[in-house]
């Protein structure tokens, strides 16, 4: 079956659906023909509160068991998750970091001033060598962010040298005398972080000239390898990433845009991370879904400069913000995870992979212990959040090819603002497997949906699990760290080759693998 046949099959279908119930996906199983890039699953870790000290590193001498001074606990789990990308020095921390304080014997390091982030002093044992061999451990890309607000071109060059030469130059033989022979071949090279803010607060235009500057020269350097992404907008910041895209360097091959949630009334007041109202549960997941108009609109900015596609969209900051946990400092952004967040992770991947043709990287602020962290720690403790387990279910998306769907949603309503209460991606591995993800975010009620199947027959469900809670607000503390974990989903029913029923719990997650 071609393609426009079945998508006409598709619209024929949602037509009938449309009059006759509301809620179905209706999925064309024949061709995609994009690929749900990986990288949409993609980590940020920052020199910031306890992310990276505590978080990740804690030392040799650590009683906190550990590799080679990373913990050993958030190594495996951070594996076990498949994390595919990460992102490094930070944040507006990038824009201060000079990379060669933090190489060589770790009691010469110099020091410096965390400006940003509670007013810390960083004494630099964790670097260059630290962070790109937790890499290699962890079987991730290194995503390094170059410092554009207080560095200089030079600084830039060499760092692109030291990571990623193997010639008989300046930079690469310090890398060696600091032990390491082999380049690293890092891939991702970040210019310049929010310069519209704390990376410089430069207009559009002054940032496109710099970076046109850093680029070619990142270019030259990285010997044409690197995939340099340039800074993009502020949220709605349209006219940022108009200007970016037309005056865009040659060897940019993408472009962030950071989004953060923030569910207080307005656009800038956060509220608690727990306890909260359900007002707030309804705010958090609507403004959560604002990330799909964003990425529409800067999509149709870039394919108006770039129809091909050759430049990526990378969500390279998201996730809720919320208020710090209370008697914790202010500046270190440690903040606990709801299942309210779990289901703000799941439709925001949905709207990443449906718009993989542009999406092509995402990172979830930030990894550990630090705003919608994925794991959190207290001592020689860790938990789980619920967002951990939306990204241990959608693993079976990365590097899957998208198929195209059409989903039908009754709405959830609240004080007379509404949502729709489902969202949903669906896509096809390599073995032929489809994984269909299906989000209820109606917290007092259960969806029954039909998914249908169109140009292929289901086999049968091999694996569904669910992730949901008792409460709208439920969360994973230290002493009950399992209140929020997914378990199996048996909820479903085979009504014949095309079309499956399933009961999706209140404010739940499903992840269901066909054959
Ligand atoms: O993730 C925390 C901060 O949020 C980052 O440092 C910055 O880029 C953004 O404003």
């Amino acid at each position: 079956m071609n393609r426009i046949y079945s998508l006409f099959c598709i619209f024929l279908i949602a037509i009938a659906a449309n009059a006759q119930e509301t809620n179905k996906l209706i999925v064309d199983a024949t061709k995609g023909n994009v690929v749900i890039s990986k990288n949409i699953y993609g980590h940020f870790a920052e020199h910031l509160g306890r992310c990276i000290y505590d978080g990740i590193w804690v030392g040799k001498d650590s009683k906190i068991p550990n590799i080679n001074g990373y913990r050993t606990d958030i190594v495996n789990a951070l594996k076990e998750m498949q994390i595919p990308v990460l992102r490094w020095p930070g944040g507006c921390f990038a824009d201060t970091y000079h990379w060669k304080d933090g190489i060589g014997p770790v009691n010469q390091r110099a020091k410096m001033m965390n400006y940003h982030w509670g007013g810390v002093v960083e004494n630099n044992t964790f670097g260059t060598h630290e962070f790109l061999n937790l890499c290699e451990m962890l079987g991730c890309e290194p995503y390094i962010s170059a410092n554009v607000g207080s560095g200089t071109v030079v600084e830039m060059t060499q760092w692109i040298e030291y990571m990623n030469s193997d010639k008989d130059v300046p930079m690469a033989n310090l890398r060696r005398q600091n032990g390491r022979e082999k380049p690293w071949n890092v891939k991702y090279l970040g210019v310049g972080n929010e310069s519209w803010g704390c990376g410089g607060t430069m207009t559009p235009d002054f940032y496109v000239n710099l970076l046109r500057n850093y680029s070619e020269m990142a270019g030259i350097y990285g010997q044409w390898k690197l995939q340099q992404i340039g800074c993009g907008a502020n949220g709605a910041d349209y006219n940022w990433t108009d200007v970016v895209m037309k005056q865009r360097p040659g060897a940019m091959s993408g472009l962030s845009l950071h989004y953060y949630t923030i569910a207080g009334p307005g656009w800038g007041n956060k509220t608690a991370a727990t306890g909260f109202e359900k007002k707030y549960y309804f705010s958090g997941l609507e403004k959560a879904l604002k990330i799909n108009e964003l990425v529409e609109k800067h999509s149709a900015i870039m394919d108006k400069y770039d129809p091909k596609k050759h430049v990526g969209l990378m969500v390279d900051e998201w996730g809720i913000w919320t208020d710090v946990e209370p008697g914790t400092e202010e500046g270190f952004l440690f903040q606990q995870n709801s299942i309210r967040d779990a289901l703000i992770a799941s439709v925001t991947l949905d709207v990443f992979n449906n718009h993989a043709d542009r999406v092509k990287m995402a990172n979830i602020a930030q990894t550990i212990n630090v705003l919608q962290a994925v794991i959190l720690t207290e001592g020689s403790k860790m938990i789980l959040t619920p967002t951990y387990y939306v990204f241990k279910m959608y693993k079976v998306h990365q590097d899957a090819k998208l198929l195209p769907s059409h989903l039908i949603t009754e709405d959830y309503e609240m004080d007379g603002r509404k949502i729709p209460a489902l969202s949903s991606s669906v896509s096809e591995d390599q073995n032929g497997n489809i994984h269909v993800s299906i989000t209820n975010l109606n917290p007092d009620k259960e969806i029954t949906l039909s998914v249908e199947l169109v140009g292929k027959s289901f086999g049968k469900v091999n694996a569904a699990s669910v992730l949901t809670a008792p409460e709208y607000n439920s969360f994973n503390s230290f002493d009950n760290p399992e209140v929020v974990k997914p378990i199996d989903f048996r909820s479903f029913k085979k009504i014949n080759a095309s079309s499956l029923h399933l009961t999706v719990p209140s404010k739940a997650l499903v992840v269901l693998e066909i054959m």
